[in-house]
């Protein structure tokens, strides 16, 4: 039985230069990940916006505010002088619900089902502005009942 061994140069194509850092490099090689910038903060933007107008509707009033980024609607509304309903400050307790009527918010510290938040419903102690946003104060009643339903389904 006759053996064949086989020699397998590798050499670096002289058209080819590693250039880790240059667009030409990365064009090379779709497939490669992105690096990132990566910030602190997730709710910092790179654009530059620093806040929202965000109109809270309570006891038949409507106030306009501006939300910066870094701040919950329900802070801002305090510091303003506004008397809205609010207890554990933390996304559990429910007690500062208000409905969306338009706009988004980042509410993903608090405890509200996908479903809830679906249908239009925030926690303002939890809830960072994403857009200009127009929010109803609702009692407390309607959202929990809404949130017991959903758990059961
Ligand atoms: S104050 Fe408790 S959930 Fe907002």
């Amino acid at each position: 039985m006759a053996t064949t061994l086989h020699t397998l140069h590798l050499t670096t194509s002289p058209s080819f230069k590693s250039q880790p850092n240059s667009k030409k490099f990365q064009n090379l090689h779709p497939n490669t990940p992105q690096l990132k910038p990566h910030f602190s903060s997730r709710r910092l933007s790179s654009t530059s916006i620093n806040a929202y107008k965000v109109v809270i509707e309570h006891n038949n009033k409507s106030t306009e505010l501006e939300v910066e980024l870094d701040e919950t609607i329900l802070s801002k509304a305090l510091d303003s002088g506004l008397e809205v309903p609010y207890d554990c400050n933390l996304g559990v307790c429910m007690t500062c619900p208000a409905r969306l009527l338009d706009g988004k918010v980042d509410q993903s510290d608090g405890m509200l089902s996908d479903d809830v938040i679906e249908r239009g419903y925030a926690l303002m102690c939890v809830s960072y502005p994403k857009s200009d946003c127009h929010v109803r104060i609702i009692p407390e009643e309607e959202l929990l009942s809404l949130q017991l339903a959903t758990a059961n389904d």
